[in-house]
């Protein structure tokens, strides 16, 4: 095998090399151009994905959470966990506005009142049964109604 057959046989080598290198370039650079296309629904998933904790909000219903550092109001509170029982008396539950009721409960010292909704007293379910509520949100909640009863 003399020096000229084997350049000849490294030069056709390298025009192979050379053929598949571009034919993967040419084929990456297509590939890269196009954008992923993403239903509506997916793009919403991506968003919240990369959405700063405690900032996502769905439709109604508010994700933030005691952790995050955004404690809900009294008021947010008291409609989505203590309403159902507290605006028609459920259960013997004393009513919002009825200060009759609320001044009574008061007579223990508010401390006391505090206490019982947070650990529960009789069918007064812990937390009115707001297992995600912070004691802070809790007592928030009992000064909406007691604010609203008086
Ligand atoms: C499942 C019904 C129910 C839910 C939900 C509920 N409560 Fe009550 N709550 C009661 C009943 C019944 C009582 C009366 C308990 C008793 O003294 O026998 C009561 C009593 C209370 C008292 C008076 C405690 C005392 O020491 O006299 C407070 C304060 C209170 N609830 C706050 C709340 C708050 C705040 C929420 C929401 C976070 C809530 N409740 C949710 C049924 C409920």
């Amino acid at each position: 095998m003399g020096i000229t057959s084997l350049m000849g046989t490294t030069m056709s080598q390298l025009r192979i090399f050379a053929l598949i290198t571009f034919v993967c370039v040419a084929l990456w650079g297509c590939s890269a151009k196009e954008k992923p296309q993403l239903t509506a629904a997916q793009e919403q998933a991506v968003a919240e994905r990369i959405a700063p904790e405690g900032h996502v909000v769905k439709a109604g219903q508010v994700v933030a959470v005691a952790a995050a550092g955004a404690a809900r109001s009294g008021s947010d509170i008291y409609a989505s966990n203590c309403l159902a029982c507290h605006a028609s008396g459920v259960a013997g539950a004393p009513i919002l506005g009825d200060v009759a009721a609320w001044t009574d409960r008061l007579s223990k010292g508010i401390e006391t009142v505090y206490s019982n909704a947070i650990n529960g007293i009789n069918m007064m379910p812990a937390r009115g049964t707001c297992a995600s509520c912070s004691d802070d949100e809790v007592i928030a909640a009992i000064d909406y109604i007691l604010d609203n009863s008086k």
